[in-house]
């Protein structure tokens, strides 16, 4: 055998049988696991003398050996109660890539042991505390895990006004979550450029934060799902977030936006969800959308009652749209009919529908380019061949239970 091929193999060998687990990680491990109560037996394999690579919700680095992913979410008896961490107890991992504590009732941390301890873990990108009972408190000790990327907050007592100060720090921070706690108000906002991905849904701001939102300049995905908007929404503090992609709205009680006449359209977001929006007259809503949105691919208009509504001329010309989201909406069949002529929309997703007004239609719907049609749910009763004519760009057809009987001819 070639000389080469033999050293190569060798270091292979070494390689797969690893460096294995560290003895001061190990302890350290056995250390969490007194915190750690397990009431669905994850850690059951956290034992003395054995290969702690291998323990379940442990994951090492290939080569190293070291610690780089702690799973511990759900990993404490709720019927112990809130309780206080120390957070030194995870300084000894010094790879550490991932740490995910979700749902474990924390409160905070123990004076002086609080996530400042974590400062010198500098490969730490991502840390999940959702689910937990931190508060407003914590923010700032935070600060000092400069590696993070990915910050999971949500679900937590964070209440009130919240000084977002403490998180400036994080240049690297990519991704925040802070849904489903009940933040009123940030101030200090326009300290988190490079955020990609922020999550705010599930609080009790009001209209007014919109406004604030304008320094995030990275922002790709906004997720600002029942929140508290009510009534007139001025999007004009969302001009400045020049590469939003992704915009969620649903579950807010939204009358109609409005901009101002140098308002020029934010160019890259392609995704819009209004689903389960309340509205007083949905012809509005949709035609102040329309306006303020006009580069869409993906609108996700779930759950909202469109019936009797003027369709507004906007419809007509949706050029970009490729995906609709209708499912269990209510609207009338000539809301269809208006969707129909647009030659870019490909998906169209209408299940559960209240479809209203089939016995008034004319002539069959013809879509242009429509590649899939999901309509399970919504009830036709066999006026189906009637109403849609056979599609040839069609890939993907649902129709279970929507009520129709016998045999539908495939047409081509
Ligand atoms: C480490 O091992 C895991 C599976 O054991 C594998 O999925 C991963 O690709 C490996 N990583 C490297 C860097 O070899
Ligand atoms: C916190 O954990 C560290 C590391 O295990 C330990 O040295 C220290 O005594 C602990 N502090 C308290 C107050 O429990
Ligand atoms: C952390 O655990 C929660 C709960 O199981 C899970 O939803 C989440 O995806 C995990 N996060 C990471 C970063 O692993
Ligand atoms: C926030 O949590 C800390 C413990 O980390 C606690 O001392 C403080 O009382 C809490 N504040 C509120 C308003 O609950
Ligand atoms: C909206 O929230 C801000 C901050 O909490 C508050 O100052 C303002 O009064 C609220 N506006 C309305 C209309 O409730
Ligand atoms: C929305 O605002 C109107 C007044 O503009 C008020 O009557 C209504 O209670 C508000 N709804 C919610 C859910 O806050
Ligand atoms: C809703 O608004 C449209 C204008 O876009 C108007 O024609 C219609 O009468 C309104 N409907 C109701 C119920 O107010
Ligand atoms: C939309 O269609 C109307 C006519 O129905 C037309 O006047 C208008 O210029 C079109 N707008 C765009 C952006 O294509
Ligand atoms: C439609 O089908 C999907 C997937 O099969 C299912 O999850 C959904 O509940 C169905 N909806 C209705 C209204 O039947
Ligand atoms: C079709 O459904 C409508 C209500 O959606 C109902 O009024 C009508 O009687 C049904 N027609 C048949 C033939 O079942
Ligand atoms: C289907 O149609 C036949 C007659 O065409 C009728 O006898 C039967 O009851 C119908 N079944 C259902 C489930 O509507």
């Amino acid at each position: 055998m070639d000389c080469k091929w033999f050293w190569v193999l060798l270091v292979m060998m070494l390689v797969s049988l690893g460096k294995g687990c560290w003895e001061e990680e190990r302890t350290a491990l056995l250390q969490l696991k007194h915190f750690f109560t397990d009431p669905f037996g994850n850690l059951y394999n956290w034992v003395e003398n054995s290969e702690c690579c291998r323990w379940e919700m442990v994951e090492c680095d290939n080569i190293t050996g070291k610690v780089i992913k702690l799973d511990l979410f759900f990993t404490r008896d709720e019927i112990l109660g809130e309780w206080y961490l120390n957070a030194s107890l995870f300084s000894p991992f010094q790879q550490l890539q991932s740490l995910n504590l979700s749902g474990n009732n924390i409160a905070g941390c123990i004076e002086n042991k609080g996530f400042e301890r974590l400062s010198r873990l500098s490969y730490l990108e991502e840390l999940n505390l959702g689910g937990n009972n931190f508060n407003n408190s914590i923010l700032s000790s935070l600060a000092s895990i400069s590696s993070l990327k990915h910050l999971d907050l949500s679900y937590n007592r964070f209440k009130g006004v919240v000084n977002i100060e403490g998180l400036y720090s994080l240049k690297n921070l990519k991704e925040l979550d802070m849904s489903g706690n009940e933040i009123d108000q940030f101030v200090n906002f326009k300290g988190l450029s490079n955020l990609e991905i922020m999550d705010l849904s599930y609080n009790n701001f009001n209209n007014s934060i919109l406004s604030s939102l304008g320094g995030l300049s990275l922002l790709k995905s906004l997720y600002l799902e029942d929140i508290g908007l009510n009534g007139t929404i001025d999007i004009q503090g969302l001009q400045s977030l020049k590469k939003l992609e992704e915009l969620h709205m649903g579950c807010n009680r939204i009358d109609k936006f409005v901009n101002s006449k140098d308002y020029r359209g934010l160019k890259k977001l392609n995704v819009l969800s209004l689903s389960s929006i309340e509205t007083t007259n949905a012809s509005v809503v949709l035609q102040s959308m329309l306006r303020s949105f006009p580069f869409l691919k993906t609108l996700d208009l779930s759950s909202i009652d469109f019936n009797e509504i003027v369709i507004p001329r906007e419809l007509h010309n949706l050029t970009t749209l490729e995906e609709l989201i209708l499912d269990g909406s209510k609207l009338d069949i000539s809301f269809l009919q208006t969707v129909a002529t647009s030659t870019s929309l490909k998906h169209l997703l209408m299940s559960g529908c209240e479809l209203n007004g089939i016995s008034q239609v004319q002539g069959p719907i013809n879509f242009k380019n429509l590649e899939s049609l999901f309509m399970n749910g919504t009830t036709f009763n066999n006026s189906f061949r009637q109403i849609i004519r056979p599609i040839a760009t069609l890939k993907k057809l649902s129709l279970q239970n929507c009520g129709l009987n016998g045999t539908l001819h495939d047409q081509g």
